[in-house]
């Protein structure tokens, strides 16, 4: 086992959902070992979105999205639109500074600024109260790895006036955020979701909700889309943040036939029900609830549990007549702000102890004034995070790239001439021969060496990037020289890049950022 937090949680952490997994099902961990051995399976068990489905709605897309390493998302749509219509929108990341950055941080920085660049409001973090309580640093070492993570930042381009950068640690609104997100989690859901006991030490605990008040925190001044740029290990946290950004919310909006609560598949069945209310109400406007009760008896599959209760619910309700209406639900409403939700809604409305029934809005509407009487009544008003995934980087050894192991990544830091040496003695997908190279080609999928074109060393030059491609899989490119190319440019990619490190750090210790923590 590599996870740094086995000693303290005592067994294999079970993440997402608690079931007991095999050696080739993917577990989404964030402290454990990222590898992930087939993300197709994200799609199907996790329900990840393809990113290639909202791809052609992203306007100048950067490559990692052009060439799939960003290969997955929840909910991005929503920031691409924002960027379209020129709305607000904004990006965060966070970095536990647990070692050098290296070239798999890299595209986390790459896809931050490319955000910004877009015109989106983009935070990095230094997650240093998670690297203390999770992975046991010091803050001496903290601080001097935070300072490096930050360098590169701004070295690759990102913009720290127009920007913000934090540490967890120094920001007290973040921590009072933390703490309000808190009291809608409790922990039998973390035991859950992370694979937390009794073991887990608190600060571990509070380092989770410290991330999530992250992932809202672009949020605080006003609601606004937000794409979370992570690797998968990361999304047991998205959908965290996501739920709670829900939970943290005044009012719910659904829809609903008549006064009683249905769940959304109870109202799939009230809704065909109501669409066949020609056929069994005397008077089509006023279709009975009985009646339909009726209608879904003999209609409905009576094995489906959903059916049956959907059924009783509409005997229950006997003569009240079905009615298509949106309806508020009270979910965190303060009294002033339920009553001043009921002063807002206009036209026709039924008012309840716990929700509200409405009949000239349309959900969108609803939604929107939802929204507008939280936020005049002090609530946040948040919108659901959304996410953006990219692929491991695989470690120039074969492996899983890894801090760990030196020579399975390259650090930005490293020496120009270690990176060359690096890449010249990485593995390739190259054949046992030239002979058979030529025949067969290389097998570029497989080849780290490939990667770090696709990935890092082409840049934005697609057409390079391809023709890499086809010349290893056509034959004509030999590992040899290919590494030598690559080689050349990782050390031309590190010597440029350092010396914008050097640049950055006057801009750096400008900045109104604590670098070296009173904590001990
Ligand atoms: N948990 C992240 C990691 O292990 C770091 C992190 C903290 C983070 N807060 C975040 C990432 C908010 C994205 C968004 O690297
Ligand atoms: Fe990899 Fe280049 Fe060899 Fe192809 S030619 S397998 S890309 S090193």
């Amino acid at each position: 086992m590599t996870r740094d937090d086995s000693s303290e949680t005592g067994r294999e952490p079970v993440p997402d959902g608690g079931t007991a997994t095999g050696e080739d099902d993917v577990v989404l961990d964030p402290w454990g070992s990222a590898t992930v051995s087939d993300y197709r399976k994200l799609f199907e068990e996790f329900g990840i979105e393809e990113f290639d489905d909202v791809l052609p709605d992203v306007p100048n897309p950067h490559y990692l999205m052009r060439r799939s390493v960003i290969f997955g998302d929840r909910g991005y749509r929503r920031v691409a639109e924002a960027m379209r219509n020129d709305e607000p929108f904004a990006a965060l990341s966070g970095f536990m500074p647990t070692g050098d950055p290296h070239i798999g941080h890299k595209l986390v920085f790459d896809e931050l600024i490319w955000h910004q660049q877009q015109g989106g409001d983009t935070y990095g973090l230094i997650a240093d109260l998670e690297a203390h309580s999770a992975r046991g640093l010091s803050w001496e070492e903290i601080d001097e790895h935070a300072r490096d993570y930050l360098l590169s930042l701004i070295a690759l381009g990102f913009d720290p006036e127009e920007g913000t950068l934090y540490r967890q640690s120094e920001n007290r609104e973040l921590q009072d955020l933390a703490f309000e997100l808190g009291s809608k989690a409790n922990f039998s859901e973390f035991q859950s979701i992370y694979g937390f006991d009794g073991e887990t030490n608190v600060s571990h605990v509070q380092s989770v909700v410290t991330q999530m008040a992250d992932i809202l925190y672009p949020q605080l001044s006003e609601p606004k889309p937000t794409v979370i740029p992570v690797g998968p290990d990361q999304d047991p946290h998205v959908r965290l943040a996501r739920d709670l950004a829900v939970r943290m919310r005044y009012f719910g909006v659904t829809k609903a036939y008549a006064s009683f609560e249905a769940d959304e598949e109870e109202l799939s069945h009230v809704a065909a029900a109501y669409e066949a209310r020609k056929e069994y109400a005397d008077d089509p406007d006023m279709p009975r609830c009985e009646d339909a009760a009726a209608w879904l008896a003999e209609h409905g599959d009576s094995d489906v549990p959903a059916v049956e209760t959907t059924i009783s619910k509409l005997e229950n309700a006997g003569m009240e007549p079905l009615r298509p209406r949106v309806r508020f639900l009270d979910r965190n409403a303060t009294e002033e702000a339920y009553d001043s939700l009921i002063d807002a809604i206009e036209g026709e409305k039924r008012v309840f102890d716990e929700h509200i029934d409405v009949f000239d809005y349309s959900r969108e509407d609803a939604k929107a004034l939802a929204r507008e009487v939280e936020m005049d009544n002090g609530g946040y008003g948040f919108i659901m995070p959304s996410s953006i995934y990219h692929r491991f980087m695989t470690g120039l050894t074969g492996g899983k790239m890894s801090s760990s192991i030196p020579a399975s990544h390259i650090s930005l830091m490293d020496d120009p001439e270690d990176g060359y040496d690096k890449v010249k003695s990485a593995t390739t997908g190259g054949r046992e021969t030239a002979e058979k190279q030529r025949e067969l080609g290389g097998k570029a999928d497989e080849c780290p060496v490939y990667e770090l074109y696709a990935y890092l060393l082409a840049g934005d030059d697609d057409e390079f990037t391809k023709r890499v491609y086809d010349e290893c899989v056509g034959g004509e490119r030999l590992c040899g020289d290919c590494k030598e190319q690559a080689a050349q440019l990782m050390r031309e990619f590190l010597e440029d890049h350092q010396e914008k490190r050097e640049e950055a750090e006057e801009l750096l210790d400008g900045l109104d950022i604590e670098l070296g923590s009173s904590r001990r």
